[in-house]
């Protein structure tokens, strides 16, 4: 697929708007109450199947984004359909549904969840338009998530209840968890909720403290390869990797009490258990512990400009998420293949649960068009599949549309 390397198109707000008010009785009678919500999908860079781990990662809010416009109505009913396909979906908020299997479950997830920690919700109608492609590991469900906790509470601002951003994440995360019913960490909402423009997120998953750290952008740009092979989360093998890290905690704290989870174990600590593990459970705690360490040798790296080191830390991170965790798919692998021989790409890795969805490479401004050609000059002969290829910037977190 040669062509620009930004085909997506942006979200038009006036065409939603719009369609809120001929679609909707309660906008056209209510439309000076009309407000727009807005979530960031992310990518992450480095720090992959960490923050369930209680390790660190480093996700980045990117400008592909969920947008919400809706209107408050006082009938504690939500009512949402998609500006593209026009399927609707919705519920009670006095009495939220069981999980359908829909999209609309990430909406009554969050729902419940606020509702559950006691805030004030209000129902609405309401239009979403995205350009986040949904289930290519971009977190397309955190985005939904917190567009429609911005969109549910009365009044519309977290901070009016005293909560904060990453309280809010945590309360999106719990409704994924608890209502939908997959067991992720809290990466894709943290981001999706307080990322900032041209930067990453350190994110500490044990302690919840995190900086920004600015990226290399005056030259480079960030750049998602979405391998067309979608995946699902909960249908995915995610669960059991939960599962066999709790697995690996249970066995070596079963020798050393003082271990809650793996970012209590260092290299040496897990080799002095090996013997307790199963070959495949030692796999996966040291992709794990490995995986920690580069997360901050590659903020070190980003800090200090050596890109050669960014590039080596990811091009690791690729390789144990592949042979020790073995979530990479052969269509990720050709794309990291492909991307690695491109002079100009200074880094690329899958970036997200795997099992299909996207790699992250961080490439010279120069070498975006390269990239783009090597691409669909070799993926489709190696896989079958076409790759679209986006490049993308670091965006705010969720919000108000001013
Ligand atoms: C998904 C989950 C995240 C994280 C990643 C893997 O995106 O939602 O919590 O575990 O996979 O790093």
């Amino acid at each position: 697929m040669v062509g620009p390397a930004r085909p997506d198109d942006a979200i038009d707000a006036d065409l939603l708007r719009a369609t809120l008010i001929e679609r909707e009785p309660a906008a056209a009678r209510a439309s000076t109450s009309i407000r727009m919500v807005r979530a960031p999908g992310r990518v992450n860079l480095i720090g992959e199947h960490t923050d369930y781990n209680e390790g660190f990662v480093l996700p980045a809010a990117i400008d592909l984004e969920i947008r919400i416009a809706l209107v408050p109505t006082e009938d504690r009913r939500v009512e949402l359909t998609l500006l593209e396909g026009g399927e609707r979906g919705g519920f009670d908020l006095d009495s939220i549904p069981p999980k359908s299997g829909g999209w609309i479950d990430y909406v009554a997830a969050t729902a419940w969840s606020l509702a559950d920690e006691g805030l004030r919700l209000r129902g609405f109608r309401g239009i979403l338009g995205s350009n986040l492609p949904i289930s290519s590991g971009l977190s397309s469900s955190a985005a939904l998530e917190l567009a429609s906790a911005w969109a549910l509470l009365d009044p519309p601002n977290p901070s009016a209840h005293g909560i904060d951003k990453m309280t809010l994440a945590r309360l999106a995360q719990r409704g994924e968890v608890e209502y939908v019913g997959v067991r992720s960490g809290l990466m894709d909402q943290a981001a999706s909720s307080l990322g900032r423009v041209r930067t990453a997120m350190l994110l500490d998953c044990r302690s919840l403290e995190h900086r920004a750290i600015g990226l290399p952008l005056a030259r480079h740009r960030l750049v998602v390869c979405d391998s067309g092979s979608p995946r699902r989360l909960d249908r995915s093998e995610y669960n059991t990797r939960r599962a066999e890290c709790d697995e690996a905690v249970a066995l070596i704290a079963a020798r050393d009490p003082s271990v809650k989870s793996l970012r209590d174990v260092d290299v040496d600590k897990l080799i002095g258990a090996r013997f307790a593990l199963s070959e495949r459970i030692f796999r996966r705690a040291e992709h794990v512990v490995r995986e920690n360490e580069r997360v901050l040798e590659a903020v070190d790296a980003l800090e200090a400009g050596d890109l050669e080191a960014v590039g080596r830390l990811f091009a690791q991170s690729h390789a144990s998420l592949r042979d020790l965790f073995e979530v990479s798919s052969p269509e990720l692998d050709a794309l990291v293949e492909i991307a690695t021989s491109v002079p100009g790409v200074v880094a690329a890795r899958m970036t997200g649960a795997g099992f299909g969805g996207c790699t992250v490479n961080l490439v010279a401004r120069d070498a975006v068009d390269r990239l783009i050609e090597a691409i669909d000059r070799e993926y489709p002969a190696r896989t079958g599949r076409r790759a679209r290829v986006l490049a993308v910037e670091p965006a705010d977190g969720a919000g108000l549309v001013a």
